[in-house]
């Protein structure tokens, strides 16, 4: 027997046991190490997922083309495929290996499919409905800060919430271009505000196969009421954060895992006019959040979406 019948040999398999060792064989000669890891522990881990659960060929064919339709569904205008991965907890999973929150930062959540990125800048005291929009005025205010509580100026909020209908601008033809987007900027004391309607909750997209899959498993849609952020500054870690309006029940509930206690907002009524906001309609909301932002390079997110629907 020469060397090269053996390793002819030695490659072909005849036994469920011979998959797993060959694959990772003919992975071996990887040059990055860190694609090495991953694919050898991928690898690993999907081969025992199937030993383990013997999918019929049948079930095999539909999981495939249930992978095909997230591609399939996927545009310039809707992400299908980070829906899927929000739906099943693995953006939250990716965003709590990530960021802890451990030094004192504000915790972050997870980015979602409907940040667009190039929101139109804002100045301070601007409005974010950009066309007619249902829902009681919100006057929302904050600080950015370090760790240690210093006011951090020329700090950046990009800001993207749906509208209460229930829908992203990206995703309503009746929206204006960048309805409930823009950016801010802090001024010498870190502060920022802007105007916006109160967020209600709304239920994720279900037309497609993340929406099939829900129904299979008798789950809400519902996202509980909450505004984006991305605030970033320069030495700064970039924070990607939900700031939340909404019941414990709706949080708990949360259909793509996303809701922290930590980050849940001080959103509050006002029936009556205040002399802080003239021109305000009752019953209108203010809310004041402080972002803490650990020192850190910043870094930024690939929109999953980049641009609106009509
Ligand atoms: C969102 O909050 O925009 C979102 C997050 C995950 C899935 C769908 C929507
Ligand atoms: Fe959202």
């Amino acid at each position: 027997m020469t060397m090269n019948h053996i390793s002819v040999e030695q490659k072909l398999i005849s036994r469920v046991e011979d998959v797993t060792p060959t694959v990772l064989r003919a992975m071996a000669a990887t040059t990055d190490p860190r694609l090495k890891q991953l694919m050898t522990s991928l690898v690993t881990h999907l081969h025992q997922f199937v030993i383990e659960t013997r999918p019929t060929e049948a079930e095999f064919e539909y999981g495939l083309r249930w992978i095909a339709e997230l591609g399939h569904r996927t545009n310039e205008f809707h992400n299908e495929v980070v829906l899927a991965a929000d739906a099943i907890g693995v953006s939250t999973l990716i965003d709590l290996i990530n960021n802890d929150g451990m030094q004192g930062e504000t915790m972050s959540a997870l980015l979602g499919p409907f940040y667009r990125g190039e929101a139109p800048q804002c100045q301070c005291g601007d409005c974010i409905a950009r066309s007619e929009t249902p829902g009681a005025e919100l006057y929302f205010s904050g600080r950015v800060v370090g760790v240690d509580g210093a006011p951090i100026e020329g700090a950046t909020l990009d800001v993207w919430q749906a509208s209460p209908v229930g829908l992203y601008e990206n995703q309503d033809e009746s929206q204006d271009d960048f309805n409930l987007r823009g950016k801010f900027r802090t001024d010498a004391e870190g502060r920022f505000h802007f105007v916006s309607v109160k967020p209600a909750g709304y239920p994720v997209p279900t037309d497609g196969p993340v929406g099939d899959l829900l129904r299979a498993q008798h789950r809400t849609p519902l996202r509980p009421a909450h505004i984006h952020f991305i605030v970033s500054a320069p030495a700064h870690k970039t924070l990607i954060t939900q700031i939340f309006a909404d019941t414990h029940e709706a949080l708990v509930n949360d259909v793509v895992f996303g809701a922290k206690r930590q980050i849940v907002g001080a959103f509050v009524r006002h029936d009556e006019p205040h002399p802080d906001y003239p021109g305000a309609a009752t019953p209108f909301y203010t809310c004041h959040y402080e972002f803490k932002l650990v020192e850190g390079t910043p870094c930024f997110p690939m929109p999953p979406i980049s641009g609106k629907k009509g």
